[in-house]
This record gives structure tokens, sequence and C-alpha cells, in this order.
């Protein structure tokens, strides 16, 4: 099976098998088919693979170390905490930013639930402010609201959605205002950048997740940047059982802690997509291009890229009022599609007992009734790109 068929069949968020709903449409198999998401792994991932393997060294190890250094020289931070995945990432630096039990912290609805869920398993209650029309991310000054609003808010926790870092300048001088945290959540965003910064190095920690969809990918595995000391330090000794050092012994453990630890094969996987991120943001960035330049005429809106920020179009997501219609079009015409996300947060049924009943957050909720995803990741071929235009050309000159 190839790499393609095989993620055909997978949702490009959850990686869960696809039924043949319309927000994964990734289920059909054929070779004209053109994916949602298709990562791309190099002989020189099997060759690292392989030496790890050769190795013996598995678990943690120097590889996870030179990874960590790695993506943290790339980010511009002091420091790169290795995880197993974006989630854990997310609860990581929120018990080493010192999250408290019942701490409110300010996120975004529109969102995976991952970025809310971290808030809760780290003890914490996720307070949400609508988004931007524009760039689906927080709205600083909804944020500014909510924090006016309540006096348990420690921290904010962007999303850097579909690939745009949120406002940034705006919500690290809010949360300078109100003595926060600002905790970015930069899982879609790798390499992304706003004032020539790269996100993930804004706030006091940022994390990223490396799900076989992302921008880059380990398999499973997430990391959390910082240029701050004790948050690094922190983290790291919260991954792996809050082993740290007062000089007794070996298995010294000072916090208590989990196993979030990312392994070897995972990091050697990571350090030769590293090696190859910046191509793969410069293909999502062309194929962007071309589809902005494409649908000019046609009655969607195409993504945002405010001047001084560069989106990494994680997903290059459009917004059309017949949204469905569109999906179930581009379906029949063998073209993966994803709505992300349909739900937003505060409706999810986990979230019944969290949100305040009669919390509307407008702007999330257009999002959720609008947006659909089409393919934009590397392995998108020129024709395929073609075929992908003329697919959506074709659904509005049926109508
Ligand atoms: C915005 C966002 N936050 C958090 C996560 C969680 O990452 P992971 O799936 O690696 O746990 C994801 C991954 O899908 C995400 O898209």
């Amino acid at each position: 099976m190839t790499d393609a068929e095989t993620n055909s069949k997978i949702d490009a968020e959850t990686g869960i098998e696809a039924e043949t709903d319309i927000e994964a449409t990734d289920a059909t198999d054929g070779d004209d088919r053109v994916p949602i998401a298709d990562p791309e792994l190099s002989a020189d991932a099997t060759q690292r693979v392989r030496s790890v393997l050769e190795s013996g060294a598995l678990a943690d190890g120097p590889e996870v170390r030179a990874f960590e250094r790695e993506f943290a020289t790339f980010c511009g931070t002091d420091h790169a905490v290795a995880t197993s995945n974006g989630t854990t990432a997310l609860v990581t630096a929120l018990e080493a930013l010192g999250l408290e039990e019942d701490d409110a912290v300010v996120t975004s609805p529109f969102s995976f639930v991952a970025s809310a869920n971290a808030i809760r398993l780290a003890g914490g209650t996720p307070v949400f402010a609508d988004i931007d029309t524009e760039t689906y991310t927080l709205d600083p000054a909804d944020v500014e609201r909510v924090v006016q609003e309540r006096d348990d808010v420690v921290g904010l926790l962007p999303v850097h959605l579909y690939g745009l870092p949120a406002d940034m300048p705006a919500l690290c001088d809010l949360a300078d205002a109100h003595d926060l945290f600002v905790l970015e959540d930069a899982c879609q965003a790798h390499g992304a950048k706003c004032n020539g910064k790269r996100a993930g190095s804004f706030g006091d920690a940022a994390c990223f997740s490396f799900y076989p969809t992302k921008n880059m990918t380990t398999g499973e595995g997430g990391v959390v940047t910082t240029d701050r000391d004790d948050v690094a330090e922190r983290a790291a000794q919260y991954v792996n059982h809050g082993r740290g050092e007062t000089g007794t012994g070996d298995y010294d453990h000072v916090e208590l802690g989990h196993n979030h630890r990312m392994t070897s094969v995972e990091a050697a996987i990571g350090r030769t997509q590293l090696e190859r991120l910046s191509t793969f943001n410069e293909a999502r960035r062309e194929h962007a291009a071309a589809y902005d330049e494409a649908f000019t005429e046609l009655p969607l809106e195409t993504p945002t890229e405010p001047p001084r920020y560069r989106h990494v179009y994680h997903q290059y997501t459009i917004r059309a009022a017949d949204r469905d219609a569109l999906a179930a079009s581009l379906e029949d015409q063998n073209i993966g599609t994803g709505i992300y996300y349909e739900t937003p947060i505060h409706r999810q049924p986990a979230y019944e007992t969290i949100s305040a009943a009669a919390a509307t957050f407008p702007e999330a909720e257009r999002a959720a009734d609008r947006v659909l995803s089409i393919p934009v990741h590397p392995n998108v071929s020129a024709d395929d790109r073609r075929t992908v235009i003329e697919a959506v050309r074709n659904h509005y000159d049926q109508q």
C-alpha cells in the first residue's frame, strides 16, 4: 500500500478511519484521488530510524536531546522539551507554568478539542473568548472583555489555527497588562511567523504537535518550546515522573509527574522532517497562492494572511455559504476535504458542564457552519492542484 493509499483512509485531525461523512472525505480508494493529508517521509528518515534501532536506544536518549536542540534553534527559543504528543505537550507546559486547581485560562472555542482539554487535564478551567472573523484566531478585544469580567484568569492559550499565528503582539501586551502567562498552541503552525518571529517564540511557552498530518511529523509526538529556564526545567521533570537532581541518587523524584516522553525513533523521524520543513512549507504556500488566485471570482472566501504574518497553511480553509454542497460535490469529484471544526468546543457534549449554558461566540459559530479545507499538503502535485481548482470551479459552474 502506498503512502497515499494509507493516508487516504485517515482523518486529517484524528487519525481515525474515515467513514463516508463530509468531515473527513478520504474514505474512497482510487489512484486519482487527491487526499486531504499525505505525510511525506524520506529515505533519510528510514535510514535514521534504522540506526536508532541498531543502537538499541529506543526510548529517551541522545536522539531526543538532539531533536530538542534542533527544534529550539529552529524556533529561536532557548529550550525545547520533547513529549509524546501535542496534547501532553500542552498539559506539561501548563503544569510547568504552575497552573493550579480552578485557575481559569482563556482559549479559543474554534480549535481542536485538545486546546481546551489540556487546561482541564491540568486541573484548570477553560474559558472561551470569540475569534476574529478574518483570521479565525482569538480576538484580543474579546479576550480583554473576558479578562475584565473574571478575577480567576491566570493565563491565555491562543491557538495559531490552520498555520496562521494569532495576534501575538496584542495578546502579549494584554497578558503583560494583566500579569497573565501566555501559552501558544502552535500545534498547527510549525515555521509560521509574525513580525519576523517564529510561532513558538512569543509566549512564556508554546506547544507543537507532530501528528502525521501536521506540517512536520514524528508519527505521534509533541514539544514544548520556551525561553524560560524554570519552565524548561519543570517541563523536563514533568514528562519524566518528576525526576530531578537532588544529588542523592538516580531515582530522585522531586515533583509529581507523568510519562509523557518522546521515543528516540520518533525523534529520529523528527530530525529528518525538520530538515525538510521549509521546503514543505514553501510547497504549501505555493499551493495556497495558486488557489487564492484561481478562486478570486468565485462566491467563497479565501484565507487571510495579514501584513507581517507568514501563514504556513497547515490547512487551506475556504469559507462558503453552501459549504456542505461544495464538500459533497468535491467528494463526487474525488477530492478529499475536511471540516475543522464543525462543532465549536463550547458546544461539545463534553463541555456541557464547563461552558456557561448561554455562552455564544457568534464568529466561532459562523465559522463552524461555513469552513471547508481542501488539499494543500506538499504531496499535492501541479496536476492535483489543477484538478482541485477545476473541481471547485465545476461546482459553481453547475449552479
Ligand atoms: C490546535 C491543536 N491543538 C492541540 C492538538 C493536539 O495534538 P496531538 O494530536 O498531537 O495530541 C492538535 C492536534 O491535532 C491541534 O490541532
